[in-house]
C-alpha cells in the first residue's frame, strides 16, 4: 500500500509515516515545512515539499504517485493563535483540506485518515466527552476541525469517500526517534521539560529571571478555572498510541467509513498535577509562574474512548501520565535544540 501523509513532518503525522513504514507501507510525506522539519520525516519514506494551499502543486504530487490511501494531518494546530488569526486556519485546515479532497477525487483516491481533535467539543457538558456529545468549538481551530468533519460527510454522500476522522485529545511523548518541536513551542509537557533542561538536577528552585517560556520557568495560564487546583485538566495521550489508531483505522476504513472516534487515556490531570509529574520523572524541581488563562483555552477535556477501544480495537500501550512524560524526556534530552532545520 501507498500511503500519502500530509504533515508528515510535523509530530503527529512523523510518528504516524514512522509506524505506517514498520507496517510494511509506502509512504511518501507532503509537508510545507513551515511548522515540520525535514530531519523529522523519518528514514524509508519519500518526502516532497510542498503545500496543500496550492493546487497545482497538489496536482503534480498525484499524478507522478498511485496513492492508495491518504493520512490528512497538515493543519495549522496552536489554539491560542486561532483566536488571533483565524484566517490561517480556515486557509489551511479548511481550504487546503478541499484542495486535497479535490486531488484525490480527481485521481480517484478514495480513502482518508483525518487528524481532528477534541477542540470540536467546546466546553463540554459532560465529562468524559463522548462522540455524540454536543459540538460546540470556542476557538476558530476547532471550528475548522468540525467543518471539515462535517465536509467530509458530504463527500461521502455524494463521491463515495471512505474517511475516519480522529479526534485526538493531548497528544504527548515520544517514539525512540521522533518527538515534539514545535516553534514556538506552545505545548505543556515539552514547555515543562524545556525549563527542566536548564535547571539543575538537585532540587534548588532558581532565583525569578524574566518571563519567557524558554527561561528556565514554565508558565501556568490560568489558576481560575473550576477544578479541583483550579488549572486547567486535560487527557494526555501518547502519541505512538494515536499513531496506531490510525493504522487501524486504516484497516478497517471499509467498514467504518463516516464515523469519528475521540483518542484519549480516560484520565484527566491538571496542569499543576502534569508539573508534579514532571518533577517525579526528571527528579528536578521546575519553577513556575502563574499567568492569566490563555485564549481559547476549555477548563477540561477528557475522553471517552470506548467506541474506538470496541470499534478499532484499539488499545493504549502507553496510558501511564509519567511513562508518557519520561519518553518526552529522554527524547528532548538527546535532541536539546530540536531538529535541525
Ligand atoms: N499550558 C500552560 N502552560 C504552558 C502551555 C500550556 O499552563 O506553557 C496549559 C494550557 O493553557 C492548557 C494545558 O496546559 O490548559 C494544555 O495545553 P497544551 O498547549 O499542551 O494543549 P492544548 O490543550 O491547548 O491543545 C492540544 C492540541 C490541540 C488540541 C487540543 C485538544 O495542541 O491541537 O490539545 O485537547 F485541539
Amino acid at each position: 500500500m501507498k500511503i500519502l501523509v500530509t504533515g508528515g513532518a510535523g509530530y503527529v503525522g512523523s510518528i504516524v509515516a514512522e509506524g505506517l513504514l514498520k507496517d510494511g507501507c509506502d509512504v511518501l510525506v507532503l509537508d510545507n515545512l513551515q511548522q515540520g522539519h525535514r530531519g523529522a520525516v523519518p528514514e524509508g519514506a519519500e518526502f516532497v515539499s510542498a503545500d496543500i494551499c496550492d493546487p497545482a502543486s497538489l496536482e503534480d504530487v498525484f499524478r507522478r504517485h498511485k496513492f492508495d490511501a491518504v493520512m490528512h494531518m497538515a493543519a495549522e494546530t496552536a489554539v491560542e493563535f486561532s483566536i488571533t488569526d483565524p484566517w490561517r486556519y480556515f486557509q489551511n485546515n479548511v481550504v487546503g483540506g478541499l484542495n486535497l479532497l479535490e486531488a484525490m477525487r480527481k485521481h480517484q483516491v478514495h480513502k482518508l485518515v483525518f487528524s481532528s481533535s477534541a477542540a470540536v467539543y467546546g466546553e463540554p457538558e459532560s465529562t468524559p466527552i463522548v462522540e455524540e456529545h454536543p459540538k460546540a468549538p470556542i476557538n476558530a481551530y476547532g471550528e475548522t476541525k468540525l467543518m471539515f468533519e462535517r465536509i467530509l460527510g458530504w463527500y461521502r454522500k455524494a463521491y463515495g469517500l471512505k474517511y475516519i476522522s480522529l479526534r485526538y485529545f493531548n497528544a504527548a511523548g515520544a517514539s525512540k526517534l521522533l518527538g515534539e518541536n514545535h516553534r514556538p513551542e506552545t505545548h505543556l509537557i515539552p514547555n515543562i521539560l524545556k525549563a527542566t533542561l536548564i535547571q539543575p538536577p538537585i532540587p534548588n528552585p532558581q532565583p525569578q529571571g524574566p518571563e519567557t517560556r524558554d527561561s528556565g520557568f514554565v508558565s501556568i495560564f490560568g489558576t481560575d478555572y473550576p477544578t479541583k487546583d483550579g488549572t486547567a485538566i486535560r487527557d494526555y495521550i501518547h502519541v505512538v498510541d494515536i499513531a496506531r489508531a490510525h493504522i487501524l483505522a486504516l484497516e478497517k476504513l471499509e467498514d467504518l467509513s463516516g464515523r469519528a472516534y475521540n483518542l484519549g487515556n480516560g484520565e484527566g490531570y491538571s496542569v499543576l498535577e502534569v508539573i508534579e509529574t514532571a518533577k517525579k520523572v526528571t527528579g528536578i524541581d521546575i519553577p513556575v509562574k502563574v499567568g492569566a488563562r490563555r485564549l481559547g483555552d476549555p477548563a477540561v477535556l477528557v475522553a471517552s474512548s470506548n467506541l474506538a477501544k470496541t470499534e478499532l480495537s484499539w488499545k493504549p500501550q502507553l496510558p501511564e501520565l509519567g511513562g508518557i512524560i519520561e519518553s518526552a524526556w529522554i527524547w528532548m534530552r538527546e535532541h536539546p535544540d530540536g531538529y535541525q532545520s
